[in-house]
């Protein structure tokens, strides 16, 4: 059978990638950061570093399957004046892409928005229609994923993405739902090409809040999971978050290690780690912070700046649940979900260095 071949953009360090790897699924990711693609290249993920909006489809001719999760700026200011105006930017735009308008005025009209990273969101959307115009090969399935305030753009891309023949669901998911022992909510949008109808995942652990207890609620779910339950620290700690909530600094979150964490960010590693009676204990190391987002224990974190890069990702329990939705596979097994704890020993691959793709050329109407 022709295995999966996931093209990722904005691929980041590879939190959908090694979900997809450890799937069976071949990856390329398309990513600009320097210090992402050292992580990725540790990890002998195939790398392509660049900006998304220089390649498309046509060079990455035997992807069957495109992911996405565009960077966020704008839209964390949702609810805000700019915020909003970024948003009926960019859902004008969905509607002027489907409608076939002419590229390289949308393409012109982009590059005039008040924030330019506005557009990014838009990538997908441009190379899932370049793939069924220019390739006449739409991607079989389609994976996105974004903080809360890009729903509304998936479900633009929803309805978009259904005109073209594809079947679409997408809602917010939470993290702590799937097992990851962190809360964290991500809008998600899954496509699958044909009638057959696409469910995001089903959750197979409770949500938490705060106060009540894990083995209370939903019987048929299992209790969620807590920081101890990845890290195994030898004492119970509270974790004290670099942040005061709502800007007040008295006011900083705290979670326990019989709790999951809270939202892991670029910030993971300022986070105060104490213990019961208040001594301080060492703060998150990279892989303790990776293992929070459920990437491997020895994930080969690389580059400057790791906690940005963690913060950024996609926690690969999430991701393997999703991909498996987006394909109408059977949710993941325990079996299938361990394998995402340990990563890999160095293959001969990435003892030649052979990870990195050898860079495609520009795309001439490139925006
Ligand atoms: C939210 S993160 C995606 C994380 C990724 N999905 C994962 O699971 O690890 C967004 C990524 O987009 C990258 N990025 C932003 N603009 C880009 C561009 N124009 N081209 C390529 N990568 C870009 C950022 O460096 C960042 O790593």
């Amino acid at each position: 059978m022709h295995p999966v071949q996931i093209v990722d953009l904005f691929a980041g360090p590879g939190g959908l990638d090694v979900a997809a790897e450890k799937l069976g699924m071949a990856t390329v990711g398309v990513e600009w950061d320097s210090a992402a693609c050292a992580t990725r290249r540790a990890a002998g993920l195939e790398t392509v570093e660049g900006d998304v909006r220089r390649y498309g489809p046509g060079l990455f001719p035997d992807a069957d399957v495109l992911a996405g999760g565009p960077p966020c700026q704008t839209f964390t200011v949702a609810g805000t004046g700019a915020g909003r105006r970024a948003l009926d930017d960019v859902l004008a735009f969905v509607e002027r892409m489907v409608a076939r308008e002419d590229r390289e005025e949308i393409a012109k009209d982009l590059s005039k928005l008040e924030d330019e990273r506005t557009g990014l969101v838009l990538e997908p959307l441009r190379w899932a229609l370049e793939a069924i115009d220019d390739l006449g090969k739409p991607y079989r399935a389609i994976v996105l994923e974004q903080v809360p305030a890009v729903l509304p753009v998936w479900e633009a891309y929803a309805k978009a993405l259904h005109s073209e023949g594809y079947s679409v669901d997408c809602g917010l998911l939470r993290t702590e739902a799937y097992g990851v022992p962190q809360t964290r909510k991500r809008a998600v949008l899954i496509a699958r090409l044909g009638p057959e109808s696409v469910k995001l995942p089903a959750p197979t652990h409770r949500t938490y809040r705060k106060g009540v207890p894990r083995d209370s609620g939903d019987s048929s779910l299992a209790p969620w999971r807590t920081m101890n339950d990845v890290l195994r620290r030898e004492s119970p700690f509270l974790v004290i978050s670099n942040y005061g909530t709502g800007g007040d600094p008295k006011a900083r979150g705290r979670r326990g290690s019989w709790e999951p964490s809270a939202t892991v960010t670029g910030k993971i590693t300022r986070n105060r780690v104490v213990s019961l009676d208040g001594a301080e204990m060492d703060r998150f190391s990279f892989s303790e912070a990776g293992r929070l987002q459920t990437f491997p224990t020895d994930y080969p974190w690389s580059g400057k700046d790791v906690g940005q890069q963690i913060g950024n990702a996609v926690p690969p329990r999430l991701a393997m649940h999703v991909l498996c939705a987006a394909f109408g596979w059977e949710p993941p097994t325990d079996d299938v979900l361990s394998k995402v704890q340990t990563w890999r020993p160095k293959g001969p691959a990435e003892e030649e260095g052979s990870a990195e793709v050898v860079p495609q050329p520009v795309m001439a109407d490139a925006v």
